[in-house]
């Protein structure tokens, strides 16, 4: 099939943009961030030019994991505001011409959940069987499974002589997908959101929800796939919807079933194998280990090649439960702006959906609170607790924390160089990064070479160029330990796409036909190095700087 004459849905045209609701806008001044507080800042999403925002969790929940904890699927948690704002914020989105993506967490409810209420009840409630308990007794659960937040999956219930499965927090009961009641349930809620015109669905940890705990399963499951399509045909293929699911254990195999092109499934999956590049193998996130760019490209490239007329990627650095892009794999220091913009030009140059995580178009950075009592997340604080009993010395744990805890991407959204950023007039539910009158909305939104400012050309360029969406890529230089560089290609329009991924300079061997391409976006004000006397068109490039060039 001949990628240039494909006919492409309106999703592999978008770009999309991430909003953590909590951190980012509070417009009643309790210090969380709310719905009417998106509202305001519309203009602000929109002039980026984005087409949808993903909206992290909004319904009502006791907020153990910041939402994904779910007690109503159909009502929205009054933290945040009431039903009639969610339905204005769709309005409202909607006469922007920006669609809004509601983040599904299927996998598991809260224990406050009415189902999991009545499920404990007894052992013959009709809700019983919504979740996933085994016979045992206190002291000896099932069998050793963990939990993703720490301490064993099981927890037992004295009154019922049970255990129940979470493979999150304690409050966070698996449901049982195996009950049919239960996924009917789903589908009639899911319908009910899209009659309410949501544009559509980001899936929260959907390779887990087939799980079969006994065999010790968790992501992958026998019936995963069964169960997916069901719920696509029962709903989203209702609609014209964008679905993304959230797989860790996705490989593209896997990935290629998940956004067939029939549209059986989702149309796309959140993978994360470029994500664990910088850990120790068969370790955990916290357990750091340098980059290897090459490794990094063999496996973005792998995805590229894969999913190419067969499937379909989405692409990110960011979201909220990874570090900040800048602080990780650019520098967060002298060169922030331009290896931010290298990162992004790196990204959005591919083929797939471009996802921007809120601040990440403003190059925000992780941040370092001196105390671990000014962290906030349920996973982070897990974590202190596990390894200082464990006897990890105190700086090793703080380093790992400040590398990689999920509040990194949850501190403020910075608005401006007024108090609190302009995100709340009040105190914010967590500390506002203290750079925020360098690093801020309004600075950058009055200056054209910020990291903003080439964000919103990218996501234009997207729009203007179909090499971007269409264009067949081809890596270059695959062996090269500094630069990331490839080639899109649709007809005879080419892209080319050259990046130092380092703080030195760097040189290869470009071919000649680049010489004279047309530059359409550039990090570095003039082509001219004056040190060198050189430019990127003789393949030499200065420390983070990147080039996208159209021939
Ligand atoms: C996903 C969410 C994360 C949450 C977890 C449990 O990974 O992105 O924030 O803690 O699922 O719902
Ligand atoms: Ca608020």
């Amino acid at each position: 099939m001949s990628e240039r004459t494909t006919e492409r849905k309106w999703w592999q045209r978008a770009v999309v943009y991430q909003i953590y609701p909590r951190s980012f806008q509070d417009s009643n001044g309790d210090g969380i961030g709310d719905i009417p507080g998106i509202i305001q800042r519309l203009d602000y999403v929109k002039e980026l030019g984005i087409d949808a925002i993903w909206l992290s969790p909004v319904y009502r929940s006791p907020q153990d994991d910041n939402g994904y904890d779910i007690s109503d699927y159909q009502d929205i948690d009054p933290m945040f505001g009431t039903l009639s704002d969610m339905e204005r914020l769709i309005c409202e989105a909607k006469a922007r011409g920006i669609r809004i993506i509601m983040d599904l967490v299927l996998n598991h409810t809260s224990d406050e959940h009415r189902w999991f209420l009545e499920a404990k009840k007894s052992r013959d409630n009709p809700y019983h069987d919504y979740y996933v308990w085994r016979d045992g007794e206190e002291g000896a659960p099932p069998n050793d499974m963990k939990a993703a937040f720490g301490g064993s999956a099981w927890e037992w219930v004295p009154e019922l002589g049970q255990y129940y499965f979470h493979q999150f927090s304690v409050k966070q009961p698996d449901l049982n997908w195996e009950n049919e009641k239960v996924r009917r349930e789903i589908y009639d809620m899911i319908l009910w959101w899209m009659e309410k015109g949501v544009g559509g669905f980001r899936l929260d940890v959907i390779d887990q929800i087939a799980k079969e705990p006994d065999l010790g399963i968790t992501a992958n499951g026998p019936r995963l796939h069964e169960f997916i399509r069901e719920m696509s045909r029962e709903t989203f293929r209702k609609g014209d919807l964008i679905t993304v699911g959230e797989a860790w254990g996705a490989d593209p195999e896997r990935a290629k079933l998940y956004s067939a092109p029939d549209g059986s499934e989702f149309s796309m999956v959140f993978q994360f194998e470029h994500i664990g590049l910088d850990q120790q193998e068969g370790k955990e996130k916290w357990d750091l280990a340098p980059l290897s760019l090459v490794r990094l490209k063999q496996v973005l490239a792998k995805w590229q090649e894969e999913l190419c007329g067969c499937g379909w990627n989405s692409l990110f650095w960011d979201n909220h439960d990874l570090p900040r892009i800048v602080s990780r794999w650019g520098d967060d220091g002298a060169y922030r702006v331009r290896s931010a913009k290298m990162l992004a030009a790196v990204l959005h140059g591919m083929q797939g959906t471009p996802y921007i995580y809120q601040g990440e178009e403003l190059g925000m950075t992780n941040v370092r609170f001196a105390d671990i009592s000014q962290y906030r997340d349920i996973e982070t604080l897990g974590l202190y607790r596990e390894r200082m009993a464990a006897g990890y010395d105190r700086e090793d744990v703080m380093a790992s924390i400040y590398a990689r805890s999920r509040d990194n991407a949850r501190t403020p959204m910075q608005w401006d160089d007024g108090e609190n950023a302009g995100f709340t007039e009040k105190e914010p539910w967590i500390g506002v990064n203290p750079n925020y009158r360098e690093i801020n909305a309004a600075a950058q939104m009055a200056d054209p070479d910020s990291v903003f400012r080439f964000y919103q050309r990218l996501v234009a360029l997207r729009k203007e160029y179909p090499v971007f969406v269409d264009g067949r890529f081809e890596l270059l230089f695959p062996e090269d330990e500094k630069i990331f560089a490839y080639t899109r290609t649709s007809g005879r329009t080419r892209l080319l796409v050259l990046a130092n991924f380092s703080k030195e300079n760097a040189s290869c061997a470009l071919p000649e036909e680049w010489r004279d391409a047309q530059v359409l976006v550039h990090n570095c004000t003039a082509d001219l190095d004056p040190a060198t006397g050189k430019t990127w068109r003789d393949g030499a490039l200065r420390p983070y700087e990147a080039v996208i060039a159209l021939r």
